[in-house]
């Protein structure tokens, strides 16, 4: 007879933190999120640890080389989509690893032959007013010259004008060559009065600009994530079938952590891909396993070799693998049993798996209660896809600005691998939606606001690390009608845009 499992399953906005004793020392400045990566053994220290609990979501409308950066700079690492090809996933890991601050790849480039309507074109969608003039039109490509708002009026053109023809040449721009350094690039600039700085290979090529309006950011954050030769740390994800020549290249290229993505971790695909690693790497590579939502999973998964294991099935936003496959679980239930089958497996074997809460995360608080429940890093899709360094289109809809955001399981990111069980290599059908989310402007402000929501709540738990959180939380269970007065109730709100 089937199995039935005593209780509900539960999510996170079911729960709430009951306050602990907090000392004066308690304060949000005294509190650490530092939290371990992968696996270590009892006494020893982790071999990577990150500075705070975030990691971004192995998807395409998410996780790419610029979103890596910027959430390195604050202490959390990206995972690389792995549903792309593997050179182009691999020279992902090589810009992270290249990429030095104040440094930055450019992003809106054209060619001599296209018009003023490609530029204002190319200037909606990006939203960079500095548009590189290259050969091929990409970012790599021979400089010919530059365009800025100053070199074009709309009003006098007619928007068929090629760009040769009213772009800033090469002979007149002030270029600096690789090499440069930060220092002596803001000097230029500071001298010239210029606003962007084009850094430029031996052979004529764009490397990088340095822009006047960073100046301020370059100054180094004290939380950065850096590898033991100062670059950004950064993680890739791999799949169960093309890993024997994806891992060899992503490794190559620098990756500092792989993580197997699958909507189903429970399987001899990850097995295998764990031994394939374990045999040919040792402990050399890090690579995380998942997604389970039980005890059961968590052992397998940790005694085939895993460095960290992700928890979570059906509580993505963009996820209808409930309600197409009907497997899942509430994802706060997943977890709390997760979790405990981790400290069980710690007392069993001295050796530390961290545990990974994947997707589900609506509410900043979520991440609170995730990590008071036993979680040691959250990953979430939803919340960093809103931020300017997310690799969509920011659109215009009904007069808000919004951005794209869709599922690896959706038909738009054609990512068989990730739900495939053996079949015909493509999807018969969908597990995720093709969507918009609210644009929400920079990663660091809004990374900012949320983290400073948990470290006041782990006050509150009188906590100052995630250890002592997971010691010292106590969680309640709410009803539904408590839910209701949880938020504002019975009162008109004013203004609709209260940051929650
Ligand atoms: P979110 O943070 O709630 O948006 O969830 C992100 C997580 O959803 C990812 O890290 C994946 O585990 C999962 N996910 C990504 N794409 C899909 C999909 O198409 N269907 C189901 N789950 C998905």
């Amino acid at each position: 007879m089937a199995y039935y499992y005593p209780e509900p399953s539960h999510t996170f906005s079911e729960y709430l933190l009951i306050p602990g004793y907090s000392d004066a020392e308690c304060i949000p400045s005294n509190v650490s999120l530092r939290t371990p990566l992968v696996k270590y053994r009892r006494g020893e220290e982790p071999p990577l640890s990150m500075n705070i609990p975030l990691v971004s979501a192995v998807m395409q409308s998410v996780s790419d080389d610029r979103m890596a950066i910027a959430l390195a700079r604050e202490g959390g690492v990206s995972f690389l989509y792995g549903s792309q090809p593997i050179g182009q996933q691999a020279e992902m890991v090589r810009r992270v690893k290249r990429y030095k601050a104040g440094f930055v790849p450019s992003d809106s480039n054209i060619r001599p032959d296209q018009t003023l309507r490609d530029i204002l074109n190319l200037k909606e969608r990006l939203g960079h007013s500095t548009i590189a003039v290259t050969d091929d039109g990409t970012g790599t490509g021979k400089l010919l010259g530059l365009v800025t708002s100053r070199d074009y009026r709309v009003s006098r053109m007619s928007g068929e004008e090629r760009v040769s023809e009213f772009m800033t040449p090469m002979e007149k721009l002030i270029t600096a060559p690789e090499g440069t350094s930060l220092k002596d690039a803001n000097d230029i600039i500071w001298d010239h009065k210029l606003n962007a700085l084009p850094i430029v290979t031996g052979e004529g090529r764009l490397s990088s600009f340095v822009f006047r309006k960073d100046y301020d950011q370059h100054k180094e954050n004290p939380n950065e994530l850096l590898d033991s030769q100062k670059r950004y740390v950064v993680g890739a994800g791999v799949g169960t079938r093309d890993y024997e020549e994806r891992i060899p290249a992503l490794v190559e290229a620098g990756a500092d952590v792989l993580c197997i993505d699958s909507s189903e971790g429970f399987t001899q695909w990850q097995s295998r891909t764990l031994a394939w690693v374990r045999g040919r790497y040792g402990d050399e590579v890090k690579i995380g396993a998942g997604n389970v939502v039980d005890r059961d999973g968590f052992r397998f998964l940790a005694e085939a070799g895993a460095d960290f294991v992700k928890v979570g099935i059906g509580g993505g936003s963009i996820c209808i693998t409930r309600e197409t496959k009907g497997i899942g679980r509430g994802q706060a239930t997943a977890v709390i049993e997760v979790a405990r089958a981790r400290d069980e497996y710690f007392e069993e074997t001295g050796i530390y798996v961290p545990v990974c809460s994947d997707g589900g995360i609506v509410l900043d608080y979520h991440i609170t209660l995730a990590l008071a429940m036993g979680c040691d890093f959250c990953m979430l899709g939803r919340y960093f896809s809103r931020f300017d360094e997310s690799p969509t289109d920011k659109v215009l809809v009904g007069g808000s600005y919004m951005k794209e955001y869709w599922g690896e399981g959706s038909a738009r990111a054609r990512n068989w691998q990730r739900y495939d069980l053996g079949g015909d290599r493509k999807l018969s059908f969908v597990e995720g939606v093709d969507c918009y989310v609210p644009y929400a402007g920079p990663l660091h402000d809004n990374v900012t606001t949320t983290l400073s929501k948990v470290r006041s709540t782990m006050c509150n738990c009188g906590a100052l690390s995630i250890p002592e959180l997971q010691r010292k939380a106590k969680l309640t269970l709410v009803s539904a009608t408590s839910i209701v007065e949880g938020g504002a109730h019975d009162v008109i709100v004013k203004d609709q845009n209260t940051n929650r």
